[in-house]
């Protein structure tokens, strides 16, 4: 006799069917297609197919539409612990009409959900699954080689099809089935290959994002079921020693025949250094991080892969490989799990990284109506405009100025650098607020609160803020010139300087105006460019990534004219969106497809080349913008009148910015 067929429902996905009644919902789940988890196989250890029970029209609520618990939950003890109300769905069976709800941390392709700023949500897709088999051991009537073994079970528990063994998991299959009185679980990579295997049962896997940038390097250390980020740490990168900045460092090897080999190696140990510190952090072990995931410019990128990257130094900025590569963790000596794969973004062009594709990846213009422009400010500005239907891309030599190069008291964004100006319109008194101080200088409290750094020096943000205030203020003319007045304006020959700050004395000076300008004309013009490109003259919205994106405040950069006009609200910091996109490759496969895919299509547009720009350079040196109304800016704060456009003005190329 047949056993009784009954309905059940799976939530939050929807998915409906029939079963046969004495059916384990482990089981109905993979009959109806419903994304429940499981490492163990059904066999009661993992904990990762918890469930609950549900509700839906035209279903009761039974108590005996599942099974009591048995055994298996009453015993379970795994690492996973059963929450209140949640039952192992490979434990119970459906005996009557019901409805089951599938938690979010039971669901293998689970959302990640926004937990800082910078990380918007996504579906995890992991590449790489744990399956945990048991086999036979082998006997006379039954002596399959240890592989064949373990592919069986993988075929027959797991539906897997022409699976292959990695030739690490080869090396030590044997031992694991020993030690794991003949079970192992399995790390399958794109559920077609083996890459590691542990003895008995073993539920962590882990992986590495790396953001490589020219100055600091992040690191993160994720769970690849879960998505949680488990440590995070930085570290300069220790390539500075052999240069300040990027063209610096090309320079180096120019010159020295072994300066490549040199960088290569302090930037592999510095990452290799950082996995450790992770790892201590965690608590786990290196062994079981089996994949990482990279981004960089194209120079850090040329540089942490061994590849020579003096073609990136000039004109025309060809790289020695521009797509996304699959690579061993171990070509960059990397110590993890010996299987660990590396996986690095594509770059967009010579001048545009894959830091670039990782904020893209991370922002996802290509993903919406809104036409964004994507900014990342450094050096050089990588900008990419668009939405869902074109996307376009350019570098823009903006030159150190932004990160306080090039300024008469600029400095690093470092404890004791002015962060925050604000200047008096009547009396031109200035009010700063310095890193590592939460206290205005106008405040109580506010010496005391510096003393430990003291007031050394202005970042990029700082001097934004200064030359903005200073033109809101009429100190500074459109055109960029200090203008003659009373005591804290100082005359230096045939030129004027606003005493910022006594003690220490901060000056601002004509010269450092002039840095702002030729890099803000220059981060601009290559906005405009590809809004020229785009066919538009405003942009739905800006996104600010990187370090100085999210220190500097957009209704200062947009009375500067950095970036084109837009609604204020509309204008924001991104984080560090590169090592964002980092994060999403690593945790998810079909980013990686989509990430391939929007590089190939994205148009590049070269600065360089593009006749326009400098006349769209020209315009956008004057503060905002000699010709660019600015009508969205003008409602929220009252711009003074303008000066005609400054003429002949040389660009910086890139060469020189860098
Ligand atoms: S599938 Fe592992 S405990 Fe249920």
């Amino acid at each position: 006799m047949s056993l009784p067929d009954h309905r059940v429902v799976f939530t939050p996905s929807g998915r409906r069917g029939v079963v046969p009644a004495g059916t384990t919902v482990l089981e109905a789940a993979r009959r109806l297609g419903v994304d429940l988890d499981s490492v163990c196989g059904g066999r009661g250890i993992c904990g990762r197919c918890q469930v609950t029970r549900g509700s839906a029209p035209g279903f009761g609520n039974e108590t005996d539409a599942l099974s009591a618990p048995g055994p298996t939950e009453i015993d379970y003890r795994g690492r996973r612990p059963l929450a209140p109300g949640h039952r192992l769905g490979c434990a119970i069976t459906v005996e009557g009409d019901v409805v089951i709800d599938v938690p979010v941390e039971s669901q293998i392709h689970r959302q990640v959900v926004r937990k800082r700023p910078e990380l918007a949500s996504f579906p995890i897709d992991p590449l790489i699954r744990l399956h945990y088999v048991a086999v036979q051991p082998p006997s006379l009537a039954d002596a399959r080689s240890d592989v064949e073994r373990v592919i069986s079970a993988l075929e027959a528990d797991w539906d897997l099809a022409d699976i292959e063994f990695d030739v690490t998991a080869l090396a030590t299959v044997h031992d694991c089935l020993v030690a794991g009185e003949w079970a192992v679980t399995a790390a399958v990579h794109d559920a077609k290959r083996v890459l590691a295997v542990w003895p008995g049962f073993h539920d962590t896997l882990l992986g590495l994002a790396f953001d490589v940038g020219s100055t600091t390097i992040a690191g993160h250390l994720l769970d690849l079921a879960t998505g949680d980020v488990l440590a995070s740490a930085g570290r300069m990168n220790p390539q500075i020693r052999f240069g300040e900045d990027l063209m610096s460092r090309v320079s180096h090897v120019m010159m020295e025949p072994e300066g490549a080999a040199a960088m290569t190696e302090v930037v592999r140990n510095a990452l290799d250094e950082l996995a450790g510190e992770l790892v201590a952090e965690a608590g786990v072990a290196r062994g079981d991080i089996l994949d990482v995931a990279v981004v960089g410019n194209p120079i850090m990128h040329h540089l942490l892969l061994g590849l020579d990257p003096t073609p990136l130094g000039g004109a025309p900025f060809a790289p020695v490989v521009g797509s996304s590569l699959d690579l061993a963790a171990s070509a960059v000596d990397l110590e993890l799990n010996p299987a660990a794969g590396l996986y690095v973004l594509p770059l967009v062009a010579g001048h545009v990284g894959a830091d670039t594709m990782g904020a893209v990846l991370s922002e996802g213009p290509h993903r919406r109506d809104a036409m964004q422009l994507l900014v990342d400010v450094g050096t050089n500005a990588e900008i990419v405009l668009g939405n869902r239907h074109r996307l376009w891309a350019a570098s823009s030599p903006t030159g150190p100025a932004f990160e306080g190069a090039q300024i008469s008291s600029g400095q690093r964004a470092t404890p004791g650098a002015i962060e925050r100006v604000r200047i008096d319109p009547v009396t031109l008194e200035p009010r700063i607020r310095v890193i590592g101080s939460e206290i205005w200088s106008d405040q109580d409290g506010f010496d005391a609160s510096v003393a430990g750094h003291g007031i050394t020096g202005i970042c990029g943000s700082g001097i934004i803020e200064a030359v903005a205030e200073l033109f809101l203020a009429g100190v500074i003319a459109s055109d960029g010139t200090i203008r003659s007045g009373p005591d804290r304006i100082v005359a230096e020959g045939r030129t004027h300087s606003f005493l910022l700050w006594e003690d220490p004395r901060l000056l601002v000076t004509q010269g450092d105006v002039r840095a702002i300008q030729l890099a803000k004309a220059a981060l601009y013009a290559g906005a405009r460019l590809l809004m020229d490109q785009a066919g538009i003259d405003s942009v739905d919205e800006i996104r600010l990534a990187g370090a100085f994106g999210s220190h500097i405040d957009p209704k200062y950069a947009m009375t500067l004219g950095l970036i084109p006009d837009c609604d204020l609200s509309r204008v924001s910091a991104a984080g560090n969106a590169a090592g964002s996109g980092a994060i999403i490759a690593l945790l998810s496969a079909a980013s990686r497809h989509e990430v391939e895919e929007v590089a190939r299509n994205i148009e590049k547009v070269e600065t360089a080349t593009e006749p326009r720009f400098q006349e769209h350079f020209v315009n956008a040196m004057a503060i905002p913008h000699a010709r660019d109304p600015y009508p969205q800016l003008s409602t929220a704060v009252k711009l003074p009148d303008r000066a005609p456009p400054v003429r002949r003005v040389r660009r910086r190329s890139r060469e020189e910015s860098r």
